[in-house]
């Protein structure tokens, strides 16, 4: 089976994922009428399970919505030593080195991971365990916030598979490792 780690994140032009206040509005100041999902569900249909650093994780149980995935979800953290009771039956805890972390994953029979949250995207890329970005760039200067990248011990190369325009104000340009 081929095993997969690939990356479907929002990010502003200067390279953030959440603002200053590490909030996520101006994901969404474009207009947006239809309520496309700019490839969000043809994503996540292709990938068994999402692994999830714990501040994204958190950020995602503030949210004041309904549960938003359907696929298995594995929560990155070392400090947590459960997950909160309501959320025992929707996510699980993984902790250990990525190395540990995808073998566990990868037993359970999930090989295609979507790979979500800044540091946790920056130290799998760190250890070359990325196989695919799609990244969408939403114009919008934030000059601070948290970082989509962060510096890396060695170059990655990338190839380019397509760029999509969206409600005209969007780009979403999609690249997979060359190895
Ligand atoms: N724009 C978008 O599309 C988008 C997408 C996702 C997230 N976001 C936002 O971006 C921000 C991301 O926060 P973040 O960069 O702090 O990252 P994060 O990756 O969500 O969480 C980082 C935490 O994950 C845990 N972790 C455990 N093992 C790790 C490992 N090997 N590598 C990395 N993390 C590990 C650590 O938690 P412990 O300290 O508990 O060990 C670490 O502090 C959030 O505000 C989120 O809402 C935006």
């Amino acid at each position: 089976m081929n095993k997969t780690n690939s990356v479907f994140i929002a990010t502003s032009i200067d390279g953030y994922i959440s603002d200053k206040n590490d909030e996520l509005d101006w994901l969404h100041y474009i207009p947006n009428p239809d309520s496309i999902d700019m490839g969000y569900g043809k994503f996540t249909n292709r990938i068994d399970a999402i692994v999830m650093g714990r501040t994204t994780f958190e950020t995602v149980c503030g949210f004041d919505i309904a549960w938003p995935y359907k696929k298995p979800l594995f929560v990155l953290s070392n400090t947590l030593l459960e997950l909160p009771e309501s959320y025992k039956t929707k996510a699980e805890l993984v902790k250990g080195s990525l190395t540990e972390i995808l073998e566990q994953i990868h037993k359970k029979g999930y090989h295609r991971l979507y790979i979500d949250g800044g540091t946790t995207i920056q130290s799998f890329l760190n250890e070359d365990l990325i196989d695919e970005l799609v990244i969408t760039t939403i114009p919008i200067l934030l000059g601070g916030g948290s970082r989509l990248f962060a510096e890396l011990t060695h170059e990655l190369k990338f190839e380019h598979v397509e760029s999509k325009e969206f409600l005209n104000d969007i780009v979403q340009s999609h690249y997979k490792r060359i190895r």
